[in-house]
């Protein structure tokens, strides 16, 4: 991979791919993490007399939807810099290159969400030309999008010099480092939503980690395909997760599974929750936190270790009720932190030990949530492959 520290870049204009996806609430930005780890590239740049021109996804638009527009992150960002910095409403296209051609050394612009453009999932070709036009040097720093192959991860560096930025840098270092012969045992824990992506990576974890233990979405799918809780409906989603879920080892030694959980139902009536045994599910009903024999189980492995690499929380922990165990999981690691190395990713699970103020207590927060467990999986993400070509 270059090195853009041997790069003059002064009055370049340098077009920068990062993972700004943060969640939002009635406009205002509810965590800035991803945004803050950004400020020490955006600094370097500035100070070698660039003009930085920034680009990120925000969640999952179905078109031009302005509830996910970019325009929140960019004002955020403006209160962090305290520089000059500009959000212009388009991403590509004969306007933005006109805003551009416009800017001054140090100026910065934040270009609306890529993904209003359909095309920027497909690896569109000419969406992927249309954003290396508007740049003189590409820096790729949005580690937590590295394992998508999308246009500004992949199909960008075909057609204009490329770059890692300090962030991705930083990233790659603390996550190999941490891998190549961690101490042991090595723990790893599994959560939250996005089951697709990380069921497909247990059985590589299960090989790295001595033990892994599995809770929220993850979990219950696990559960389900074995037939050990019943869900009549399933999502999509799941039906799909079936399959793959199939294939993985139950009886594997060093896959840990919530033997109990917080139940709460289906359609999600505030008033009900029940602690139960997993082999007690209603039909009714759905695990929406692990339950305390489960957070015991767990704990006590978690005074064994000596690595722990967390992505994704063990329950629905924005609901009070069904926040315990992701909580008490967390303050545990936060508490044997001199003895361990710990990495925590994933944007919910950032905000869920940033709202315990126990943030200090991790060794490494990683930006990326699914592009973490890739990496650590030993999968090859397409968005550092392609910097590894020479154009
Ligand atoms: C993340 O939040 O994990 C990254 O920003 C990637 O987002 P995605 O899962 O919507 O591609």
């Amino acid at each position: 991979m270059k090195n853009l520290r041997n790069k003059n870049i002064k009055g370049l204009k340098v077009l920068v791919r990062c993972d700004l996806n943060v969640p939002i609430r009635n406009g205002k930005v509810l965590d800035d993490f991803r945004i803050k780890k950004l400020i020490p590239t955006i600094d370097y740049l500035r100070n070698q007399g660039a003009k930085i021109i920034l680009i990120t996804h925000l969640g999952e638009p179905k078109g031009r939807d302005l509830s996910f527009s970019v325009r929140p992150v960019a004002k955020r960002l403006w209160e962090l810099v305290q520089g000059r910095l500009k959000f212009v409403n388009d991403t590509i296209g004969k306007r933005v290159e006109k805003e551009i051609d416009e800017m001054k050394e140090g100026d910065i612009i934040v270009l609306e969400n890529l993904r209003f453009y359909k095309e920027e999932e497909q690896n569109d070709d000419d969406f992927s030309r249309s954003l290396a036009r508007l740049g003189d040097i590409f820096v790729q720093d949005a580690f937590g999008a590295c394992h998508r192959n999308h246009s500004s991860i992949v199909g960008i560096t075909k057609y204009i010099d490329s770059f890692p930025g300090l962030l991705l840098e930083e990233e790659i270092r603390v996550l190999s480092d941490a891998l190549v012969s961690p101490d042991r045992p090595l723990v790893s824990i599994v959560g939250g939503f996005k089951v697709s992506s990380k069921i497909k990576v247990i059985k590589s974890l299960l090989d790295k980690s001595d033990y892994l233990l599995l809770g929220g979405r993850v979990a219950n799918s696990l559960l389900i395909s074995k037939g050990l809780y019943v869900k009549d409906l399933l999502s999509s989603e799941e039906e799909e997760l079936m399959e793959v879920a199939k294939e993985i080892n139950l009886t594997d030694p060093n896959l840990q599974l919530p033997i109990d959980g917080v139940m709460g139902l289906i359609n999600f009536d505030e008033d009900y929750s029940r602690i139960g045994g997993i082999g007690s599910i209603r039909k009714e009903e759905d695990v929406y936190d692990i339950g305390p024999e489960t957070i015991e189980k767990y704990k006590n492995i978690l005074s064994t270790a000596k690595t722990i690499i967390w992505n994704g929380p063990l329950g629905y922990f924005e609901k009070e009720k069904f926040s315990k165990g992701t909580e008490e999981i967390a303050k545990m690691i936060g508490q044997i932190n001199r003895e361990v190395f710990s990495i925590v990713g994933g944007g919910e699970t950032v905000e869920a030990i940033q709202k315990l103020g126990i943030e200090n207590q991790f060794d490494h927060i990683s930006t990326g949530g699914g592009a973490m467990l890739d990496f650590i999986a030993g999968k090859e993400l397409p968005g550092i492959k392609a910097l590894e070509y020479e154009n």
